[in-house]
């Protein structure tokens, strides 16, 4: 099978395409002949060896694929060959063929593509779980959301709004922010030529909102620091991710004086923690699919030979949404 391989840790360049051997299948386990891969930040990440999981080298990078089943391992009751599923893996995903846990496979409906479906998980996951398990949103709440056209954060909007919260989105640039708002943002910042917290007072200010109730921030470093004096008595602050650099240290006398609390969130860990609770998670988000509540966006769909220039892309802001490899129609 052709393949993305990174042999040496480094930028997105030091990628290269090879052929492989196709990957068994053991027990618990399933093949995927993949037909588009999600890309992500974290795959920037892995391949610099600076995410927090680091595989041994040589690896295929790729989180999250999808396509049809092409074998099942032993004692896989839920799924069976030909059908159309999505899944996230520990890597691997840049390949035409892929194996991933029976736990982390789910079926996806027929009228869903397979590149909207590879970007399904991961973005729509997180926003998931960090909004709904970890921050307990709750309808009419204000919510903020950082990075906010990019994967995690055009998702995060979604859920937010699909959950009764008014949304506030921070992005850099007119068409990001314009984005943002047809995905159901109801206030939007700049933040690259706004000031952050000011803009965020006033809106709070205005609404009779005491301030954010909730925020939800993939960008970390001086966004988090910001935001973090914008928080209501109560308030929680979920610390997705440092896509801006740095990574923020948060002052114990702003927790203390709001009643605050910032809470860590990595989806990834539930895989191994708490799996229980992705079956019932992803059906309730292909409902709200269903239901014309989310819209994924995929700003780039890119063939597997431009791995590199698709993670350029992210690292270099300039995609919207999702980013797909498509290997099969
Ligand atoms: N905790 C979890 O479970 C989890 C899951 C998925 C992703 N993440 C993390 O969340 C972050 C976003 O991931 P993603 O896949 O959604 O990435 P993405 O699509 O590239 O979005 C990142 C967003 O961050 C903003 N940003 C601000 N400063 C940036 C910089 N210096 N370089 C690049 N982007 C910058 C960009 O928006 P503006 O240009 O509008 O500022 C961009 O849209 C990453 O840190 C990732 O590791 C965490």
């Amino acid at each position: 099978m052709r393949a993305v391989i990174c042999r040496a840790w480094g930028g997105p360049e030091t990628l290269t395409i090879d052929d492989l051997a196709t990957p068994t299948t053991g027990p618990g386990q399933v093949m995927i002949d993949v037909h588009a891969a999600g890309v992500n930040f974290a795959d920037i990440l892995m391949v610099a060896g600076q995410y927090q999981e680091k595989p041994q080298l040589p690896f295929v990078p790729g989180l999250e694929v999808a396509g049809t089943v092409r074998a099942i391992g032993q004692g896989v009751k839920r799924l069976s060959p030909r059908q159309r599923v999505m899944a996230v893996l520990d890597h691997g995903g840049f390949a035409e063929q892929a194996v991933a846990r029976e736990s982390d496979v789910f079926p996806i409906p027929d009228d869903m593509d397979f590149a909207t479906a590879a970007g399904f998980p991961i973005a729509y996951g997180t926003a998931y779980g960090a909004l709904r398990w970890r921050a307990g949103l709750r309808p009419g709440e204000l919510l903020l959301v950082t990075g906010a056209a990019g994967g995690v954060g055009l998702s995060a909007v979604e859920v937010g709004k699909a959950l009764g919260a008014t949304v506030i989105a921070g992005a850099s640039g007119v068409d990001k922010l314009a984005l943002a708002a047809a995905r159901g943002a109801d206030h939007v910042i700049d933040y690259r030529v706004e000031d952050l917290r000011g803009r965020l007072k006033d809106i709070a200010q205005k609404l009779g909102k005491p301030g954010i109730e909730v925020a939800f921030d993939p960008v970390g470093g001086d966004t988090f620091d910001a935001l973090f004096r914008t928080v209501a008595w109560g308030g929680r602050v979920v610390v997705i991710g440092f896509a801006g650099g740095r990574v923020q240290q948060i002052p114990a006398n702003i927790l203390l004086v709001k009643n605050a609390s910032a809470l860590g969130f990595w989806w990834g860990s539930y895989r191994k923690h708490a799996s229980e609770l992705l079956a019932p998670a992803f059906a309730e988000l292909i409902g709200w699919w269903s239901q014309g509540l989310l819209k994924p966006h995929v700003s780039h769909r890119l063939p597997l030979g431009e791995t590199a220039e698709a993670l350029k892309s992210l690292k270099e802001r300039r995609a919207t949404g999702k980013l797909v490899l498509t290997l099969k129609e």
